[in-house]
């Protein structure tokens, strides 16, 4: 048997993921490829292209004996006989469907290099999250290879979240596989538990239809996003009434039906996948005809805006109704703590609000700073990027928090209250900060949610 397993796209999803399997599986040959050579060379170096707690030593024991990283994408396709494809699926910008469904482009692509460059049969397995029954223009465009060749589609969403990747990895709540119901389809599941039970115990593999796997990832993403909106949603309400969402998400989440987790309210949610995938429900469900069901999952993106708004709006509110000119120090750009990923991050949607009121920003983030920059260039306005907080704060009018940095709690608040123009407030995106605490330094606080604590009469 060839236990040669090729990864077309290293990025969050394939490096992680790939780095985790060539670790448990020292049997099999792991060859992770892409087109970005940049990408590929800080994969082979010290310096790994993405920050995610624990991978740097799961990568350096498993790199060189049986993990490899390339640009060679034909070379691979030509060894491996199971081919993941981790290449992105953004929202398409173009054309039918623009601004929700998926841009299959890099998939249908990758999907023609690997008929170009196999001589042999192939496992193809989705690791990109993908429209339910893309698997079968998946399997229509590798079968019309004039080889005669064979080419098994297998669905293997993958569930990690960023910031946890290497321990949702290495203990998975749950691996999905999903094949066709066909003697070639069996084989191909077949190969893939001899992978997954290298490590996962078997009652957590949860195999189904292909479809059904397709489907579950988007709805998984969808569902997670939903309880954010939710929350977020009551959080408003909190405001108007003096009752307080930690208590609020506290007492709900007792119910062992509702259960505790993602239930924190927040500025809004982040991150490449759930407006992606929410978006591209959405678009499935008008493209199947039901718009009721396309309009309730489109309200989850809907409240996650409005959440955003809402926070630059109290900004402003309680700063006497104007911020044109204050400065503004902005505690955190990552979409969540633990990653220098700043993809779909509120803070983007937030900085450019608060300057479009011709606010200035101190951008302070311990591992997004770069890519802030990035997400920021072409806006016209005064921006500094502060590695050190206390920089960030000298003259600062309010800070607003925005991301769950545990950091931010070790920092002096003391110091920082002393740096500031006073009446100094703090607006707390993520309710992290000990607010009593702050308050009694002096800030006005405003939490999420909650009541706030100011000294202003
Ligand atoms: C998500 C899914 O969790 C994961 O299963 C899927 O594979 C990819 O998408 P990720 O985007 O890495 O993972 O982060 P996640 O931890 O889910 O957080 C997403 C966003 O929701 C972040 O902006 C986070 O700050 C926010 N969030 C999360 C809240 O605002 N409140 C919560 O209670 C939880
Ligand atoms: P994800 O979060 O889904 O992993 P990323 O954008 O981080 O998405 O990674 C996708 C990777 O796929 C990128 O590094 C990109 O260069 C790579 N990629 C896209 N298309 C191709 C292709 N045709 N061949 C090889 N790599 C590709």
């Amino acid at each position: 048997m060839n236990k040669t397993i090729l990864c077309i796209g290293a990025g969050y999803v394939g490096g992680p993921t790939m780095a985790i399997m060539a670790d448990n599986c020292p049997d099999y040959k792991v060859i992770v490829v892409d087109k970005n050579e940049a990408r590929i060379k800080a994969w082979q170096s010290d310096t790994l292209p993405i920050y995610e707690p624990g991978l740097d030593e799961v990568v350096k024991r498993a790199r060189g004996r049986n993990l490899f990283f390339s640009t060679d994408i034909f070379g691979g396709i030509e060894e491996a006989d199971i081919i993941f494809v981790s290449v992105n699926t953004p929202t398409k910008t173009f054309g039918a469907g623009a601004g929700k469904a998926a841009d299959l482009q890099y998939w249908e692509k990758t999907a023609r290099d690997i008929i170009e460059h196999s001589s042999g049969d192939k496992i193809v397995v989705e690791k990109s999250t993908l429209p339910v029954r893309t698997a079968a223009a998946m399997q229509r465009i590798l079968q019309s290879n004039t080889k005669g060749l064979n080419f098994e589609v297998i669905s293997n969403p993958e569930f990690m979240a960023e910031g946890t990747a290497v321990t949702d990895l290495q203990h998975p709540d749950r691996v999905l596989i999903g094949s066709m119901n066909t003697p070639g389809g069996q084989a191909a599941l077949q190969r893939m538990l001899d992978i997954y039970l290298h490590w996962v115990p078997r009652e957590k593999i949860k195999t189904t239809n292909i479809w059904s796997s397709e489907l579950s990832k988007l709805v998984s993403n969808a569902m997670l996003a939903q309880r954010i909106s939710s929350v977020n949603s009551i959080s408003a309400l909190c405001e108007k009434t003096d009752a307080n969402i930690l208590e609020v998400s506290a007492a709900m989440g007792l119910d062992s039906r509702i259960g505790s987790k993602f239930l924190r309210a927040s500025i809004g949610f982040g991150g490449s996948c759930f407006k992606k995938d929410i978006l591209n429900l959405v678009y499935l469900s008008e493209f199947y005809g039901l718009p009721e069901v396309a309009a309730y999952w489109e309200q989850v993106v809907l409240i996650n805006d409005y959440q955003e708004r809402r926070f630059v709006a109290k900004i402003c509110n309680k700063m006497f109704n104007t911020i044109a000119g204050k400065k503004i120090a902005v505690f955190g750009f990552a979409f969540k703590a633990d990653t220098g990923d700043t993809r779909e991050s509120p803070a983007i949607y937030v900085c450019k609000m608060l300057l479009e009121e011709r606010a200035r920003l101190a951008i302070h983030d311990p591992k997004a700073l770069e890519n802030a920059m990035l997400d920021l260039t072409g806006e016209t306005g005064d921006i500094t990027y502060c590695a050190d907080p206390y920089e960030a704060v000298k003259g600062a009018h309010c800070i607003a928090v925005l991301t769950d940095w545990k950091d931010f709690l070790k920092y002096d608040f003391r110091k920082i209250y002393e740096l500031m123009e006073k009446p100094a407030f703090i607006f707390d995106g993520r309710n992290l900060l000990d607010h009593q605490a702050m308050f009694d330094i002096g800030f006005n606080v405003y939490p999420l949610g909650q009541p706030a604590l100011s000294h202003l009469k």
